[in-house]
């Protein structure tokens, strides 16, 4: 076959092949199914032999042969990824090739070629091109507010669609309680599906609608705004609530606290469990006799008399129990008090102990001083001395020179010599 294409094109005709598809572009929406047209026009009618073939070029990678039809065998080759999704209609008298694509996807969106190979006709316009353009309808957007809805607040109200191609547009009315259409808000600007309002009242309070709409479609999404003075904000509510909870918490604690104290202090001061029993005796006893009375008056008296006498004795060794164990605790208390003589008395002896030390060092200071004392009258003793001894020599110095002339002072010596 492709020796005889080779051998056809060398005696082809000087008028040449036309290819051509009416449109540069063709719009279908995703899911849907699309016919892309293509005519061709031999330079001389009744050829033996047609090759016609449609091809995806992408933007990027391989160009896909789609389908290829025989003329005259009629077969139809069509590409494995596209099978059931396309087919081609081809009518070679006539002409025309069609390629048919059933639930288009966004894959789809590229370019496709018709390529006519008609054996000694390759002169001319063998091939031409067009651009499948697939189409997303918008989805249903999301509309949100962004900031607090309070007096003086600028906030914004947001509009988007997940999906669309191509991209959708947004717009925002305003429609009041009664859902009478309204003009948006005087500084209100929209910038794609971002619908900012700035310095809001309750005037900008309303039902706000969004449309988002490509050529295919539009969806629409919807919000109630209702600003609110800034002290019944959500926030701040909670925050009253919140502290409410909190304040009440703590009231409970405290109160529950206070509870288990008082139920506590019975335990450590009140009275101890066997003085109570023992105040409960004497009852007890004093009912014993008014029971032995009463019982006097009845028949069956000495049986009743032998349960008094054991319940009597029972109360005895009850009370001679007690008696034991009041005169353990007496003499437990005896000793307790002998214990604290010896103890005051021990104190005692400390204390005289303490006090015969202080009068020794007393004694102790008292002799030093009367030793510096004895010193010092030494020394007052030693000076009178020497002062007596001073006088005497002056007395005899004085005597020496005022004694009458009848003494001589040289009488010594003579009585020496005598
Ligand atoms: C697309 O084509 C398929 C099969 O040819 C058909 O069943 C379906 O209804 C078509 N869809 C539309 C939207 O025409
Ligand atoms: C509103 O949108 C503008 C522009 O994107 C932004 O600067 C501003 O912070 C937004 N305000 C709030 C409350 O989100
Ligand atoms: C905001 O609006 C109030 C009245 O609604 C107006 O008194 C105040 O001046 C406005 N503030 C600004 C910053 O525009
Ligand atoms: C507003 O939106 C809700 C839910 O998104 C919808 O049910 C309702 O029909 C919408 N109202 C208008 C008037 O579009």
């Amino acid at each position: 076959m492709f020796v005889e294409f080779l051998l056809l094109s060398v005696v082809s005709t000087a008028v040449g092949l036309q290819v051509s598809i009416p449109k540069a572009v063709y719009e279908v929406a995703r899911d849907d199914n699309v016919t892309l047209p293509c005519t061709f026009k031999p330079a001389k009618p009744d050829n033996p032999t047609v090759i016609v073939t449609w091809t995806a070029i992408p933007d990027a990678g391989n160009p896909v042969p789609v389908g290829t039809f025989y003329y005259p065998t009629n077969h139809m080759d069509i590409k494995k990824e596209y099978t059931g999704r396309a087919s081609m209609k081809v009518d070679v008298p006539a002409g025309k090739t069609d390629l048919i694509l059933t639930r288009v996807t966004l894959q789809e969106n590229m370019e496709f070629e018709c390529d006519v190979k008609i054996p000694g006709d390759d002169e001319g316009v063998t091939l031409a091109t067009t651009n499948l353009v697939v189409l997303v309808a918008p989805s249903k957007p999301m509309c949100k507010i962004q900031g607090t809805a309070e007096y003086g607040q600028n906030i914004n109200l947001t509009c988007v669609s997940a999906e669309g191609s191509p991209p959708p547009t947004y717009s925002w009315q305003r429609h009041n309680v009664q859902n009478i259409p309204q003009p948006l808000p005087p500084r209100a600007t929209n910038n794609n599906g971002l619908l900012s309002l700035y310095n809001v009242s309750m005037d900008t309070s309303g039902y706000y609608i969004c449309t988002s709409r490509n050529k295919i479609r539009s969806e629409i999404c919807n919000l109630t705004l209702t600003v609110m003075p800034p002290s019944m904000n959500i926030g701040s509510t909670a925050g009253i609530i919140g502290g409410c909870v909190a304040a009440l918490l703590v009231l409970l604690i405290v109160i529950y606290c206070c509870c288990c104290r008082k139920k506590e202090q019975p335990e450590e001061y009140g009275v101890p469990e066997d003085v109570a029993f023992q105040d409960k005796e004497p009852l007890e006893k004093q009912g014993d006799p008014r029971d032995d009375r009463s019982e006097r008056s009845y028949d069956r008296r000495d049986r009743r008399d032998e349960g008094s006498e054991v319940n009597g004795s029972t109360i005895d060794r009850r009370e001679r129990y007690d008696d034991r164990g009041s005169d353990y605790s007496d003499r437990r208390d005896r000793y307790d008090d002998r214990r604290d003589r010896y103890d005051d008395r021990r104190d005692d002896y400390d204390d005289r102990r303490d006090r015969y030390n202080d009068r020794r060092d007393d004694y102790d200071d008292r002799r030093e001083r009367y030793d510096d004392r004895r010193d010092r009258y030494d020394d007052r003793r030693d000076r009178y001395d020497d002062r007596r001894d001073d006088y005497d020599d002056r007395s005899e110095r004085y005597d020496d020179r005022d004694r009458p002339p009848s003494v001589p002072p040289n009488k010594p010596q003579r009585i020496d010599y005598d």
